[in-house]
């Protein structure tokens, strides 16, 4: 579990920019978890996301990975194994110059075996459906391919914890729907605990638990249909409510009988088809 107690981030503190990017946020993380956090920009996302494997240290309040402590400098390398972290940019992120070299990159560094490395690379690589580009060099991959090597190279680790911040963001609809289905796949299947933050509500709408930032907090937690029903709120907090959950509010207020946290277009369908 990630334990997150009454964290709070300062950046450049003491100087005239000074700025509180993170306000006593108050988060667990639980083994097996799917969450998605979503936000406008700048409200602390990827400060936060940056915190739990210790790329950034708490001004005030703690981080705890598994019990461990990311204050505590003899943790940190254990913690960074256990939390894996994609980022936005595909191509910042792949070092090697052939896939299966970069995936073996990580367990290389915490000094495993060969033999293991290459188990390990192989199995990595299966997992997020890349086996057969294993001898590509990374420049002929798509984006979304790219980030599953870069997701690869975390799992070659044995993380536990997947962060992802934006992955999906530079990635065409394909890439997109690919990284979110090797998410959910290794979630289900491999019982990762994945953290992804993204600005595309519709990523939200089938993960277990959503989370919502505004101005450094926490400003909603819970069950996508609980947070994104919501509609006034969500978009007061700057997003825009999934399609449907917002013509589900329309239907609504004109006194038809929605529901008014419909998600997705199959549950209005079949809502509508129940009318009449
Ligand atoms: N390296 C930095 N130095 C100074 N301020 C920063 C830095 N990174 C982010 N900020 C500020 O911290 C706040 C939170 O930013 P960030 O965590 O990047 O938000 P998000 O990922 O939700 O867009 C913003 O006001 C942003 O301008
Ligand atoms: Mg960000």
């Amino acid at each position: 579990m990630i334990e997150i107690t009454g964290l709070s981030f300062v950046y450049n503190p003491g100087r005239e920019d000074e700025i509180l990017a993170l306000n006593d946020i108050n988060l667990a993380v639980k083994e097996g978890e799917f969450i998605v956090v979503l936000g406008r920009n700048g409200s602390g996302k990827s400060t936060l996301a940056r915190h739990f494997n210790g790329l950034l240290l708490p001004t005030e309040g703690e981080v705890n990975v598994d019990g461990l402590s990311t204050k505590d400098p003899q943790d940190l390398w254990k913690i960074r194994q256990l939390v894996g972290m994609v980022f936005q940019n595909p191509d910042n992120q792949i070092v090697a110059t052939v896939v299966e070299e970069d995936v073996a990159f990580g367990p290389e560094n915490l000094g495993a075996p060969p033999v293991e490395i290459r188990k390990r690379v192989d199995e990595a690589l299966a997992a997020v459906h890349m086996s057969e580009y294993a001898r590509y060099e990374p420049h002929l991959l798509s984006g979304g391919q790219k980030q599953r090597v870069a997701i690869a190279g975390i799992l070659a680790m044995k993380s536990k914890y997947l962060v992802l911040d934006e992955p999906t963001s530079q990635l065409d609809p394909r890439g997109r729907r690919e990284v979110m289905e090797t998410l959910r796949n290794l979630n289900v299947k491999e019982g990762a605990t994945v953290v992804h933050i993204t600005h595309f509500v519709e990523e939200a709408i089938y993960a277990e638990r959503v989370i919502v930032m505004d101005k450094g907090r926490v400003a909603l937690d819970g069950a996508p249909r609980a947070v994104l029903g919501d509609v006034e709120r969500v978009k007061s907090l700057g997003i825009t409510p999934p399609p449907m959950t917002i013509l589900a509010h329309r239907l609504a207020k004109r006194g038809l009988k929605v529901p008014r946290d419909i998600l997705d277009v199959e549950e209005m369908v079949r809502t509508l088809c129940s009318l009449s």
